[in-house]
């Protein structure tokens, strides 16, 4: 073992890796582009206050999870844990309130949680996000789901499902908190000391309680979706419609919760049996008070994140590009250096992947080397005026002027 590792949690992206994550990149780009959303990217630490008051300091992001430090002058800062509160940040410095709204972000960035590492849960970790800042319209949430289930569904992911719901507003959540909590009392005795134990401190971790009692009495227990005010209920009656429209499935999920607390009427998250414990894909929904929680105007806001490591854990087979090498400069003498590297120069500048010999081999090893990374055509350069240009897949050698390699190849390359 060498005597320094990657940290606790952390992982390398090895060239083997990166070529399904471009993948990746290139579909999100390509999806999120289309409906106008534009990248952003932000610092990877900010104030530590943007998250605890932004995520919500009762959270276990905020509780357990941030790496956070000192700037040495006093200010504390914190590695992002995750990527819309600097998103509202941004927003609200560049007064981007002022722009045509809905104002449609998107990023891809890696953020950090000091959380337990597992398969799919790690301490640095990436995410592709969208945010949709400046619409209250339900085409906003649904047209969001929609974009993820689209990503999803170009990188082939497998088994993966769609939980949707409504928070409603705080007011409406907080009344719905306590009539929860009456029916918890009501019911301590067919509760599980766990559930019973975090009545007041968090009362719907007991729709997730394994225990067959505490279940059976679950069954019962008023539910949110069924109080949520009027015009709520119409917003996520509307966005249901519009996933109907769509034909996309989707369960109906009344207990689902999300980590973070800035959320406000449409939550979602898609996730996938085959990644095990950690089965969250990408979620999100709306928050329509964080703005004003970081000191905004009151503007309305909607947004997911995916993270990229549990996305490629559930995607299927990725066609991935294979490296093209054009050409690959080799040199019979020494005294040949000097051309060789310029040849390999002004062939990329032509538009050729080109690669040079730098290490040192013998003529024989050099060929061997050039048939490894799969040229096109090696050039052989010695000490005449002529090259001698073998295209490796005719098997042909023409003795060739120095000036008339680049164009042979281009001339091929079009054929
Ligand atoms: P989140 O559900 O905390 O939401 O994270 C979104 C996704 O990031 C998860 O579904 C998961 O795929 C990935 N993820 C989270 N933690 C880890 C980890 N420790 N290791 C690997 N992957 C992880 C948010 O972050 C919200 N900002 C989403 C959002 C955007 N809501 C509105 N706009």
């Amino acid at each position: 073992m060498t005597e320094f590792q990657a940290p606790k949690g952390t992982f390398d992206v090895l060239p083997a890796d990166s070529a399904r994550r471009a993948v990746l990149e290139e579909h999100a780009e390509r999806i999120l582009g289309a409906a106008g959303y534009r990248r952003i990217e932000t610092p990877t630490f900010e104030a530590t206050e943007l998250f605890s008051r932004g995520v919500g300091e009762a959270t276990d992001v905020v509780q357990k999870e941030m790496y956070t430090f000192g700037d040495g002058g006093g200010r504390s800062l914190t590695l992002r844990p995750e990527g819309t509160a600097p998103v509202c940040r941004a927003y609200l410095e560049h007064g981007m309130h002022k722009l045509p709204q809905p104002v449609k972000l998107w990023y891809l960035s890696s953020f950090f949680r000091a959380e337990a590492p597992q398969r799919g849960r790690y301490r640095q970790f990436w995410q592709v996000g969208a945010e949709a800042i400046g619409s209250d319209t339900p085409e906003t949430d649904a047209e969001l789901i929609l974009l993820l289930a689209d990503l999803l569904a170009a990188l082939l992911a497998k088994d993966v499902r769609l939980r949707i719901s409504s928070l409603g507003t705080p007011t409406t959540r907080a009344e719905y908190r306590m009539q929860l909590t009456d029916y918890l009392r009501a019911h301590q005795d067919a509760l599980s000391p766990e559930v019973v134990a975090r009545i007041d401190l968090n009362p719907m971790r007991a729709f997730d309680a394994d225990d067959p009692v505490t279940r059976a009495t679950m069954r019962d227990a008023p539910l949110l979706l069924d109080r949520l005010a009027p015009e709520d209920a119409e917003h996520f009656a509307s966005v249901r419609q519009l996933l109907d429209d769509a034909e996309l499935r989707y369960e109906l999920d009344p207990t689902l919760v999300r980590g973070l607390d800035y959320y406000a009427r449409t939550v979602f998250e898609f996730s996938s049996d085959a990644l095990g414990a950690q089965s969250g894909v990408g979620g999100g929904g709306r928050y329509d008070g964080l703005i004003e929680q970081l000191g905004g105007p009151p503007i309305p806001a909607a947004g997911w994140a995916a993270g990229i490591e549990r996305m490629l854990l559930v995607a299927g087979e990725l066609p991935v590009a294979t490296e093209l090498v054009d050409l690959y400069v080799a040199r019979a003498t020494p005294g040949a250096g000097r051309r060789a590297f310029q040849l390999a120069g002004e062939a990329r500048r032509a538009g050729l992947s080109a690669q040079l010999e730098l290490a040192g081999r013998s003529i024989k090893g050099q060929l061997k080397h050039s048939d490894r990374v799969g040229a096109r055509y090696v050039a052989i350069i010695g000490e005449e005026m002529t090259v001698s240009l073998k295209n490796m897949e005719s098997g042909t050698q023409d003795e060739l002027e120095l000036s008339s390699v680049i164009p042979t190849i281009l001339r091929g390359s079009r054929l």
